[in-house]
């Protein structure tokens, strides 16, 4: 008798599992965590409220997250019956790809983008493609460029992660107007609430009028509820009845849907992270621009993190491990093709001129002055 066990599908083997943000120094100390765009103001303190409100463990969260969509929709304008909830909207991402996408078939994004896109096509078979990137960036053209018969679904973070670009309403819509209609374009806005009040990309216009747009928002970012795991998504009633369909029967916790819409009804948190973050991203991008005689640049962001390129003697490996002795975790992405940078998610004012600190200290002591 063979005792090799179970042979996982040849696809799913070759898949590695999602590398998340490091909160550890390869020594084991506990470090600040700036490796996962996490708020650093925490949530709403209606939210916290909302998580220890007594409620019974014993019984299962409402499966259709039906008050949590309905503040949702109230707060977009957009119909409940048109959104669903997710884990996180890492579920509905790979909802939404499963839905749509299988074996033979390609599913495409912009070469610097959500790490875990990849991981999403080869979890269904898949094969993902990657776009030229322009400055880093997506681009429209070159998306579509890149489409093909086997095109299934067009996976597009905007803001992105890692490089914190951004494309305008114009640039999303002729896009969207070049895509077939039996390719899904999914318009993934984890870091929407980070833009300036009301700039936007017109994903929701978009997945309101469309039969074949999705767009993901989340409340792991600027809601401060990434521990919750709570994400939605909206887009034509067809696209959401399949996500329903492949969606966990009980996703979302009670604790979670509670939380969740506590902190909807607290816009001014929500307002309040937005503001701190942008000024202390400018900031400290002004802070790495003045490390430019040493090959530092900031690579502009609209999101809640700031991709830091290292072009002279201090490498990227070397300025993190520089900031995990001065006590910070950040991402060095060398898997995605960025060896020569970090990214940076945004802390607090103390934390940020620290940092700023540290690469000064260790650009300086390479160069000798
Ligand atoms: C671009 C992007 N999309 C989606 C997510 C998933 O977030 P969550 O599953 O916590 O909603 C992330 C998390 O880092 C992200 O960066």
């Amino acid at each position: 008798m063979s005792d090799r066990g179970p042979a996982p599908k040849p696809w799913i083997e070759a898949i590695h599992a999602y590398v998340p943000g490091a909160a550890k120094s390869v020594d084991g100390r506990e470090l600040v965590k700036l490796s996962a765009n996490e708020n650093p103001l925490g949530c709403s303190l209606g939210a916290l409220a909302a998580l220890s409100a007594p409620r019974d463990p014993a019984r299962y969260p409402d499966p259709d997250a039906r008050d949590l969509r309905e503040g949702i929709g109230a707060l977009h304008g957009i119909d409940p019956a048109r959104i669903v909830c997710g884990t996180g909207s890492g579920e509905l991402l790979q909802c939404a790809v499963q839905a749509y996408a299988g074996q033979g078939d390609e599913v495409l994004f912009s070469r610097y983008s959500f790490s875990l896109y990849p991981l999403l096509a080869h979890k269904v078979g898949a094969v993902p493609v990657a776009a030229p990137d322009r400055n880093l960036g997506a681009s429209a053209d070159s998306l579509l460029g890149a489409v093909t018969d086997r095109t299934r679904v067009v996976l597009l973070d905007n803001p992105n992660n890692p490089v914190g670009s951004w494309l305008p309403r114009s640039e999303v819509e002729r896009l969207h107007a070049g895509l077939r209609s039996d390719i899904l374009l999914i318009v993934d806005q984890a870091y929407a609430e980070y833009l300036s009040d009301g700039v936007d990309d017109g994903g929701f216009e978009l997945a309101a009028r469309s039969a074949n747009v999705l767009v993901t928002r989340t409340f792991s970012k600027a809601y401060g509820l990434a521990a919750e795991r709570v994400g939605w998504a909206t887009g034509a009633p067809a696209v959401i009845d399949m996500l329903n369909r492949l969606r966990g029967p009980f996703n979302v916790s009670s604790g979670g849907q509670a939380a969740a819409l506590a902190a909807l009804a607290d816009q001014d948190f929500v307002s309040r992270s937005r503001q701190e973050n942008r000024r202390e991203r400018d900031r400290f991008a002004e802070a790495v621009e003045a490390l430019g005689n040493h090959g530092l640049r900031a690579v502009p962001s609209e999101a809640n993190f700031l991709l830091t390129v290292f072009e002279g003697e201090l490498s990227a490996e070397a300025a993190r491990d520089g900031l995990a002795g001065g006590g910070y975790a950040v991402r060095h992405l060398p898997g995605q093709g960025l060896g020569q940078a970090l990214r940076i998610t945004i802390g607090t004012r103390e934390q940020m001129d620290d940092i700023a600190a540290i690469l000064r200290r260790s650009a300086e002591a390479l160069s000798g002055n």
